[in-house]
């Protein structure tokens, strides 16, 4: 949710912080603000609500606050409504003590009552400001930072990174982690803190990622971890592989066109290291043939688009493997007193790694005596590092809040998973095998060519982008396709939209058809195409206006039917949604563009949702 970080070096904070925050504003953006020591000028605090842009502006780009030591933060307000007095960073009463703090403090109504009792005045509604005045009452007991630090991290209850600065300490910054990410940056002229590596890829690639009750105190020249004894840890360093460009726009106009752009070769990146020989290799994970065949049961455990990511994945793997296989939310899961035991794979799928629901689910399922795989994009994260096994999608760093090439490569990545589990099972016929592999080989070529017909898209989206209400229907992996369809434009478009099973119409929904409704008819599920033909039927009947989807071999049949039909190429069934989808985010980037929203950072979201 709010991105932190953090600087103490032989150079000028603000800038650094600014430039830091930027490329981290995609983790919250109500509020932004610095706070900068200095030796003439003590600690100065500049903060207000807003995009990090006034924020900018406010500081004529840092340059008003001096000094080599700061924090900064952007904010996705949980306690309290955005404005400058609860942005962040919160500073203690005698204005000594400045805190920057990702995360929520559960205990804090309690220890702020504790506090007003012994005369501390708070400013805001926050349950960060707590922290600060906590910090200050410890620091007064103790007079040592890092012991105050420790005092306070014992009292607190719920989730948090921290970035701490105090006025008595000119060369230090202290952090502290637990259940929110936070990495160390080890610089030429200087060490950072973060949220995220992109927010100092800039400056140095050499990070080392902090657990769960480590606190660590930085100086210009040297980063020193403890654990919450306060015993010293040594931290393994790892070296970021990729690009800083992979972190900028590159010419597009938004983050989200450039990774909807990207997905050919994120795919690719994911699957090649992976196919060897014609077989499906996958050496980074331990499942052993005898545990394969002993499994009785499959969860696949997540939130948002990668729940998306679930629903197709329980299809294929069903399919493949014969076993039942059941999709839960993870916010769900975790209160659902679920039948797991030593014989249960939970697969957890998460882009970001961090999601909250989704690592306390994940825990849940070990502590039940589970075994967990997980699906991640961002090395290094919480869910990759706890996972008893974890397979990287390669789609490099995505910003937009929408998720895009994150999702593709994740559902390849679960169908090659598919493939392997089907493998040992010995549940899937060698042909059949074959030719998915083969066909999956293909789709970065097969997308290409979506791709390349974008301005089709973006014609259609010209055409329907003043609908107030869309309808996403689809049966088996359309179904589970348009589930992500219909979010992906209701996250950035605004518009009210539903995916619905094509069978379930009658059931309920079909009341809502009316004269000149939209529906997003999908029919790219080659076994199921003719009755995706009588649902639109069925549904032009009662006026609704059809955007059909369905494959080039049907395009002539679908056209003689539907008002607009999108064809993409044909690939295995069970590959299919892999392809459908990019039409589906193409058409949700273009209506948002067309009705002027705000794309990369849609309203009340956060990339990664790290609060329950
Ligand atoms: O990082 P995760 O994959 O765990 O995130 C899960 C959801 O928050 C995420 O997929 C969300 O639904 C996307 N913004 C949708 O585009």
């Amino acid at each position: 949710m709010c991105g932190i970080i953090g600087f103490v070096g032989r150079e000028q904070a603000a800038p650094i912080l600014l430039d830091g925050l930027e490329r981290m504003e995609y983790r919250g953006y109500d509020s932004a603000g610095i706070a900068v020591r200095s030796e003439t000028k003590g600690l100065q605090v500049k903060k207000t609500k807003g995009r990090l842009k006034v924020l900018a502006d406010l500081t004529h780009g840092g340059a008003d606050l001096e000094g080599t030591l700061g924090i900064g933060h952007t904010r996705w307000a949980t306690h309290g409504e955005p404005n400058d007095v609860n942005a962040h960073p919160h500073v203690s009463e005698n204005g000594r003590i400045a805190l920057v703090h990702n995360g929520i403090i559960e205990n804090y109504m309690e220890l702020k009552e504790h506090l007003q009792k012994l005369g501390v005045t708070f400013k805001s509604d926050t349950d960060s400001e707590v922290v600060a005045q906590l910090l200050e009452y410890h620091y007064n007991e103790c007079h040592n930072m890092l012991e105050a630090v420790g005092r306070v991290l014992r009292r607190i209850e719920g989730s948090y990174a921290f970035g701490i600065i105090c006025a008595d300490y000119p060369n230090a910054l202290i952090a502290a982690r637990k259940d929110s990410p936070l990495i160390l940056g080890y610089g030429r002229n200087g060490n950072f803190i973060a949220s995220d590596v992109t927010a100092v890829i800039k400056y140095t690639r050499d990070v080392a990622y902090m657990d769960d009750g480590e606190i660590a105190v930085l100086t210009a020249d040297s980063v020193d971890v403890f654990d919450d004894e306060l015993v010293p840890v040594e931290k393994k360093r790892s070296t970021v592989n990729w690009d800083v460009s992979a972190a900028e726009k590159g010419g597009y106009p938004h983050f989200m066109l450039k990774e909807v752009m990207e997905q050919p070769e994120a795919i690719r990146k994911t699957i090649s290291p992976r196919i060897k020989n014609g077989r499906v290799v996958l050496d980074e994970i331990s499942l052993t043939e005898d545990y394969v065949r002993e499994l009785s049961r499959i969860f696949i455990v997540a939130c948002g688009s990668s729940y998306h990511v679930g629903m197709v994945s329980k299809y294929n793997w069903e399919k493949l493997l014969r076993r039942p296989v059941e999709v839960v939310l993870a916010s769900e899961f975790r209160y659902c007193d679920p039948l797991v035991d030593e014989k249960t794979l939970v697969v957890i799928i998460s882009q970001s790694g961090e999601t909250l629901d989704t690592m306390a689910a994940m825990r849940e399922a070990k502590r039940l005596g589970g075994r967990t795989l997980a699906i991640v994009n961002v090395v290094g994260s919480s869910i990759a590092r706890e996972a008893d096994d974890v397979l990287y999608t390669w789609a490099g760093p995505e910003i937009a809040v929408a998720t895009t090439k994150a999702y593709t490569t994740q559902l390849v990545l679960m169908d090659l998973v598919g493939l392997y589990l089907a493998d040992r099972l010995g549940s899937v016929e060698q042909k059949e095998y074959d030719v998915i592999l083969s066909e999956m080989q293909q789709l970065p070529e097969k997308m290409q060519q979506v791709l390349c017909h974008k301005e089709n898209i973006q014609y259609f989206a010209s055409r329907y982008f003043n609908h107030d209400s869309i309808f996403f229907i689809g049966r088996n992996l359309d179904y589970a396709m348009g589930m992500e369809g219909s979010l992906k434009l209701k996250e950035i478009s605004y518009i009210h939209s539903e995916a619905y099973a094509s069978g379930e119409l009658k059931h309920g929904t079909i009341s809502l058809i009316e004269q000149g409704t939209l529906v997003v008819a999908l029919g790219s599920y080659g076994p199921l195409f003719d009755k995706a033909m009588s649902n639109v039927v069925e549904v032009k009947a009662r006026g609704a206006e059809v955007l059909a989807l369905t494959t080039e071999n049907f395009r002539e049949k679908m056209e003689k039917t539907a008002d607009a039909t999108i064809a993409v190429p044909v690939t295995h069934p069970i590959l299919q949604p892999s392809l459908g989808v990019v039409p589906l985010q193409l058409f949700a980037y273009y209506v948002a563009l067309q009705r002027g929203c705000d794309i990369d950072k849609p309203r009340n979201l956060a990339k990664s949702v790290t609060v329950e």
